[in-house]
C-alpha cells in the first residue's frame, strides 16, 4: 500500500490523477489572476491542473501584453467547446452571453465553475440540473463573498443543520465607501471616487450600492439554506447611496457604525421568508463594525449550532481567484462527482407583508 500525505491542495498524485485541463472565459480583473495562478502552480511536479485556452472579446491584445506559455488564445466559444477542456471557468460576467456559455460548455461535457451571481441567481436551477444531468458540476463559491467560503459552508459544511437565518455584508465596494467615509468624513461621491482609483468600484457603482448586486446574493445564499427560489428583484433593497458623514457620526456616537447587511430568515411554520438589504446600525465591535474596507462577514444561525460566524477578503481579483481555483481542485480531485445540487426548484414569492427594513429608525 502506497500512501501520500501532502499539505498541498494542488499536487495530485500524477499517476493517479490525470490532468485537468481548464479553459478560461474572460480575461479581466479575475480572469487575469486565475490565469496568473494557475500558470505558476507547482512547476516541480507534473501539473495536475493546466491552463489550455483564455477566451477574451480581446485575445490578441491581451495575448501580447501576458503572454501564457502553452495557452491558447481566442475569441470564439466554439474553440473552447471543441477542446478538451475538462473545466471552463467562466469569470466575464453578466447574462449574456454568460449564460449561454454556462450551458453550452455543460452541454459539452465539460465542468463549470464560475464568479457569476446574476447569472446563478436567475438561471442557477437549470443550470445546476442540466450539470447533473450531464454527469458534470457547476461550481459557483466565487459568485458569494469573494475569497470567503460562504457557499460551501451553507451548501455542505452546515448541511446537517436547519439554517433560520442569515446576516451579512457581501458587497465589498459598498463596505469600503462606507468605511472610506467612517476614517475620512468624506462624503459618499468622494469615498465613490477614491474606491474607484483603488480598484474597489466600477465606474457605475450603483449596482453595489443601490444592493442589486447583494440582493444576487442573497437570492443564493437563501436557495442554498432554505431550498427557496427567490427573485433577486423581489428583495426589497434601500441603497446606501443616502447615506452622509453626519448619519455616521451620530452612530458612531452611539458605538455603532453603518454597515450594508443582507439579511434572510425563514419561518418555517408559516413559510415566510423575510429577506432585505439595507444600510442599518451595528455594533462597532461587532463582526460587521469589524469588516473595513472590502471585507466581507456573515453569521448564518442554524437550529442545532447556533451562529457561525464567516470573515474575509469580499473581493478582488486575487482573493476571487482563490475561490476559484478551490472549485477547480475539487473538481479535479473528483472529476465523476455530480455536484449536490442546492435544491432550486420551487419557485417563491416573498409575501409583502413579510418586507422588514429597520433603516429609517436605525440610521
Ligand atoms: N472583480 C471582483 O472583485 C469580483 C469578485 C467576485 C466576483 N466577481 C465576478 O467575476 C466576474 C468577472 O468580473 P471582473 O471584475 O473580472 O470583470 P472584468 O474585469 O470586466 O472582466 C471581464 C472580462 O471578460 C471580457 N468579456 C466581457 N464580455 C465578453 C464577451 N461577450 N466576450 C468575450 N469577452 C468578454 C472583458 O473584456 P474587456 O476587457 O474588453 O471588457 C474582460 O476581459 C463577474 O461575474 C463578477 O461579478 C468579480
Amino acid at each position: 500500500m502506497r500512501e501520500r500525505v501532502t499539505a498541498d491542495p494542488f499536487a495530485f498524485d500524477p499517476f493517479s490523477s490525470p490532468c485537468c485541463r481548464v479553459a478560461l472565459l474572460g480575461f479581466g480583473t479575475v480572469g487575469s489572476a486565475v490565469a496568473r495562478r494557475l500558470t505558476t502552480l507547482d512547476s516541480d511536479r507534473a501539473p495536475a491542473i493546466r491552463l489550455t485556452h483564455v477566451l477574451d472579446r480581446r485575445a490578441e491584445e491581451k495575448r501580447r501584453h501576458t503572454p501564457l506559455a502553452g495557452v491558447a488564445w481566442t475569441t470564439e466559444i466554439a474553440d473552447v467547446l471543441q477542446s478538451d477542456a475538462d473545466v471552463v471557468v467562466e469569470a466575464i460576467g453578466g447574462v449574456d452571453p454568460a449564460v449561454e456559455w454556462i450551458r453550452a460548455a455543460l452541454a459539452a461535457g465539460k465542468s463549470v465553475v464560475t464568479a457569476n451571481k446574476q447569472a446563478i441567481a436567475r438561471h442557477g436551477a437549470p443550470l445546476l440540473a442540466l450539470a447533473a444531468r450531464q454527469g458534470r458540476q457547476l461550481r459557483f463559491e466565487a459568485a458569494v463573498g469573494g475569497a470567503i467560503p460562504i457557499v460551501r459552508a451553507i451548501g455542505d459544511g452546515l448541511a446537517g443543520d436547519r439554517i433560520t437565518r442569515i446576516d451579512a455584508i457581501l458587497n465589498a465596494t459598498t463596505n469600503a465607501v462606507l468605511s472610506l467615509v467612517e476614517e475620512t468624513g468624506c462624503s459618499i461621491d468622494c469615498a465613490v471616487r477614491a474606491a474607484q482609483a483603488l480598484g474597489y468600484a466600477e465606474a457605475d457603482p450603483s449596482a453595489d450600492l443601490d444592493g442589486d448586486d447583494a440582493r444576487a446574493k442573497l437570492a443564493i445564499l437563501c436557495a442554498l439554506a432554505f431550498g427557496l427560489r427567490v427573485d433577486p428583484s423581489q428583495i426589497p433593497a434601500q441603497s446606501t447611496a443616502s447615506i452622509d458623514g453626519a448619519d455616521i457620526a451620530r452612530a458612531r456616537a452611539r458605538g455603532a457604525a453603518i454597515r450594508q447587511i443582507a439579511h434572510a430568515d425563514f419561518d418555517r411554520a408559516t413559510s415566510t421568508l423575510t429577506a432585505w438589504v439595507a444600510p442599518i446600525e451595528v455594533p462597532r465591535e461587532s463582526i460587521f463594525g469589524r469588516a473595513t474596507g472590502p471585507q466581507n462577514a456573515a453569521i448564518v444561525a442554524g437550529e442545532h449550532s447556533g451562529e457561525t460566524g464567516i470573515f474575509g477578503v469580499g473581493a478582488g481579483g486575487d482573493a476571487t481567484a482563490v475561490a476559484i481555483l478551490s472549485d477547480i481542485a475539487a473538481i479535479a480531485r473528483d472529476k465523476a462527482a455530480v455536484v449536490p445540487a442546492p435544491v432550486l426548484d420551487s419557485a417563491f414569492h416573498i409575501p409583502h407583508s413579510s418586507f422588514q427594513i429597520p433603516v429609517a429608525e436605525a440610521v
